[in-house]
């Protein structure tokens, strides 16, 4: 498969994704998404690789957000809220876990895609903002969603009325952000991180996925989820072999199954 504006780069067994329009300041143009609707396909389908970092090339953007020249050219709002949703949708439904390395500019729909990963690490010159009010427009690919979410309805109604930029160190205090570290340190230490959840049963961290999520579900019960993803890793290979490996004061070796 090939990608025009994306990097696709294969570090252990993590996918990292780079989006790659740093003239642009990495904004999401259609032809952006489409390629990365490909590469969380290429995520899911391959065995290789159990985990993705997404990225923005250059050093002062992660995503300045959707493109905004784009906007002139389309007619129908719901279909691009709807098309965005989907997207982000299957970046938080992903199975394997995605950590947004965010390096600057996380505004618009890049704020919203940092939120629909899992977790995110942020540089020190990260920015975080949801300014389409001053555009006349409001948030449509779940940031009016997944900001409460995160920091709390209070402070996201802050910064979705006011449009005023979010620090690093606010992102932190904030809780929108894990750690904020040098720029050159975000993707040794979101695969540093990654290679521990490596070394675990993936079944258990596709249904720990899945139950966490079930939680901000509003039609679904997340802790039913609990139940029956406990149930599905209890009767799991990988189980006995934890459980085993603990008595036997040895480490495990999870195959997965
Ligand atoms: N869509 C399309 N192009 C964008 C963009 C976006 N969201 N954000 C930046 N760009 C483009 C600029 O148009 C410019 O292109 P040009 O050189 O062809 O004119 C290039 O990226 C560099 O941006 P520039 O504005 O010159 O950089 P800056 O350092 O002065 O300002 C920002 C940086 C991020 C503050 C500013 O670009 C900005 O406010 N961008 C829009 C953010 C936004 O509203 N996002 C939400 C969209 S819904």
């Amino acid at each position: 498969m090939s990608y025009s504006n994306l990097l696709l780069e294969k570090q252990h067994q993590t996918l990292i994704i780079k989006i790659n329009r740093p003239d642009k300041l990495n904004a999401l143009n259609q032809a952006v998404l489409k390629e990365l609707n490909m590469a969380l396909n290429e995520l899911f389908s391959n065995k290789e690789y159990l985990s993705a970092i997404i990225t923005g090339t250059g050093e002062k953007s992660f995503i300045a957000g959707a493109d905004i020249k784009e906007f002139l050219e389309y007619k129908d709002g719901k279909k691009l809220a709807e098309c965005g949703q989907d997207l982000f949708r299957k970046i938080e439904n992903s199975p394997k876990p995605i950590i947004a390395c965010v390096n600057g500019f996380a505004l618009g729909g890049g704020c919203e895609l940092a939120m629909a990963c899992h977790i995110r690490f942020a540089s020190t010159n990260a920015r975080f903002a949801q300014p389409e009010i001053n555009l006349g427009l409001i948030p449509g690919w779940g940031g009016t969603q997944r900001l409460p979410m995160l920091i709390g309805k209070s402070r996201a109604l802050e910064y979705l009325l006011t449009g005023n930029h979010i620090s690093a160190d606010q992102a932190l205090h904030f809780g929108l952000v894990n750690y904020v570290l040098h720029q050159e340190d975000l993707i040794p230490r979101a695969l540093e991180l990654l290679k521990q959840v490596h070394a675990k049963s993936q079944i258990c961290v596709e249904e720990t996925l899945k139950a966490v999520n079930d939680y901000f579900d509003k039609d679904t019960s997340g802790f039913a989820t609990e139940v029956y993803s406990f149930e599905k890793c209890f009767r799991s290979n990988d189980s006995k072999e934890g459980i085993t490996a603990f008595l036997e004061k040895r480490p495990p070796i999870f195959q997965g199954n």
